[in-house]
């Protein structure tokens, strides 16, 4: 039986990558998101996935709720027979995402909801599955949470996902040290600028492109490519201990 792998916001964007790409790596992927239809239109990943020869099912998915984070592991075990890897891919920003003052309790309780409450909850439920399965080398499942390189910088304006983000990079140091003797290998990706073609996607403003430009030392900005890379490696068993790290897929951003 193929090993199981979750990885959540895999519709659109960098997550449609990722699956793509851990399902090349024969992964036996569970799809979940708030809706099948990619943002840029197209073909759904499932579909893609499945045209590739891989396996891939769409779980209509919405990370904020517990009841859906359980749902989604009982089907891994269901299907699997348990869960080796999960990315915690699913993110908001958008119209929530203000400047500090102007940002009120509506847009921290929606943009936390995704961002910081999903992944803590779904960790939670995955690991407690972990836990019962045998270890296959040093761990039981491992986890990769996408955090972003404005959880460690400030991002202007843009408040409350940069926290959310911080704080998921601090989240992945935690399970990483309290769990590491258990078996679970946790760590992040942090994207830099990702040009996805999605509705947030800071590319397609005219300023914003010239600024995430002109703080990228690389020469190009990053694809949804680039980071199914680096998630691959850690969900891989090419990923021997490393624990609680975050690696900053950005072009050089975080060494300006
Ligand atoms: N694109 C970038 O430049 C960039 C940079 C740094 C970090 N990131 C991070 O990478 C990840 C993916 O970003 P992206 O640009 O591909 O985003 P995107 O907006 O293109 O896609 C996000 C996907 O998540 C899904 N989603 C939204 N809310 C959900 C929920 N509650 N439950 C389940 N699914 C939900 C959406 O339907 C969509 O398919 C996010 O964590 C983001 O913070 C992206």
């Amino acid at each position: 039986m193929p090993l199981c792998a979750i990885v959540t916001g895999s519709s659109s964007g960098i997550g449609r990558a990722v699956a793509h790409r851990l399902a090349a790596d024969g992964f036996a992927l569970l799809l979940a998101d708030v809706q099948r239809d990619p943002l840029t239109g197209g073909a759904t990943t499932d579909e893609l996935i499945k045209r590739a020869g891989g396996a891939g099912e769409f779980v209509a998915a919405d990370v904020s709720s517990r009841d859906d984070c359980e749902r989604l592991v009982a089907l891994a075990v269901e299907r699997y027979g348990g869960l080796h890897v999960l990315v915690n891919n699913a993110a908001i920003a958008g119209a929530h995402s203000k400047p500090f003052l102007q940002t009120n309790d509506e847009d921290w309780d929606r943009i936390m909801a995704v961002n910081l409450r999903g992944p803590y909850m779904l960790c939670q439920v995955a690991i407690k599955q972990m836990l019962s399965q045998p270890l296959r080398g040093d761990t039981r499942g491992r986890i990769v949470n996408i955090t972003s390189q404005h959880g460690m910088v400030a991002s202007p304006g843009h408040f409350v996902y940069a926290v959310s983000k911080g704080g998921l990079v601090q989240m992945t140091r935690q399970i990483a040290v309290e769990h590491a003797r258990d078996g679970i290998m946790c760590n992040a990706v942090a994207p830099g600028k990702i040009v996805t073609g999605t509705p947030g996607d800071l590319s397609r403003d005219e300023a914003s492109l010239a600024y995430v430009k002109s703080r990228t030392p690389f020469p190009r900005l990053g694809e949804p490519t680039d980071v199914a890379s680096a998630v691959a490696f850690l969900a891989s068993d090419a990923a021997t201990y490393i624990s609680g790290i975050n690696l900053m897929v950005d072009g050089g951003w975080m060494a300006y």
